[in-house]
């Protein structure tokens, strides 16, 4: 992150401000297969490819649209490192968000389950992540003004929004989740390794992002749908189509749940 990072937000954040006059305060990032929420937001549509110098995901399940209405904003594809993409890249939709007036972002993906009880269908908050990409968004030189580029990720996902989400659902699971930066899928011994290091959930995704809201001061709340068993723990091989069709198959679930924090987030 540098000027010119924050050059080409400004630039983003221009084509959006003409396009649209809401000013929501709650953003969402849908992941894999995740974006069935979009249809359920009644706002305005903007597409990457009308925000100016704006990439276009490249993988299935993320369509690469923008839609905004007065309550929340919500990013339907998000950019991976393993698409050629840059840590900036990756993180320029939440820097946009942020532009936007966005202050609590919902970070979603789809996960494969190392612990046991992380069967495919469940829901789990993100309690803490290792970010295991090797990459790091603040690299460069960001801005100081904006924030010490020594961001605090003692609490990266928020303690205070995970309580009133799970007094809403006290059964919801709280995981660690290790971000890899794929696009190969685990080996067993990764797997084996990573539940030895305290991962309870693998993605290729969240980590860069978290870290970004997290300097330019957001809150983070991380949403896993836990997509397939983890490498080796299911007896099964992994395949992307599986992960985007239990995405789709388990997203009525998961869009029922993004919009009920819709209300639950959007209070004071
Ligand atoms: N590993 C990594 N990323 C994933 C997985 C997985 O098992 N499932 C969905 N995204």
């Amino acid at each position: 992150m540098d000027n010119a990072f924050f050059k080409r937000v400004e630039n983003a954040y221009r084509s959006v401000e003409r396009l649209c006059p809401f000013r929501p305060s709650l953003g969402i990032v849908a992941g894999s297969g995740l974006s069935g929420a979009l249809e359920r937001i009644d706002g305005r549509e903007i597409p990457f490819a009308r925000i100016k110098r704006f990439p276009r995901p490249t993988v299935k399940g993320h369509p690469g649209l923008l839609k905004i209405s007065d309550r929340a904003a919500m990013c339907g594809g998000r950019f991976h490192s393993y698409e050629g993409f840059s840590a900036d890249e990756v993180v320029l939709p939440i820097a946009l968000l942020h532009r936007l007036g966005v202050r609590t972002v919902v970070l979603t993906n789809a996960a494969g389950g190392i612990r046991k009880d992380l069967e495919p269908g469940t829901v789990a908050l993100i309690r803490d992540h290792l970010n295991m990409t090797g990459l790091n968004p603040l690299k460069g030189s960001p801005p100081e003004e904006r924030g010490s580029r020594f961001t605090d990720m003692t609490e990266a996902y928020s303690g205070g929004l995970r309580a009133r989400i799970r007094s809403r659902y006290p059964d919801l699971p709280e995981c660690v989740y290790a971000g890899l930066p794929g696009p190969s899928y685990e080996t067993p011994a990764e797997i084996a390794m990573l539940e030895k290091l305290g991962a309870d959930l693998v993605g290729m995704s969240t980590v860069l992002e978290t870290i970004a809201a997290r300097y330019l001061g957001m809150n983070v709340v991380g949403v896993s749908l836990v997509a397939n068993r983890a490498a080796g723990t299911g007896g099964k091989p992994l395949s992307h189509a599986d992960v985007i069709a239990a995405g789709g198959r388990l997203s009525s679930r998961m869009t029922d749940f993004l919009i009920s924090l819709i209300d639950l987030l959007s209070e004071p």
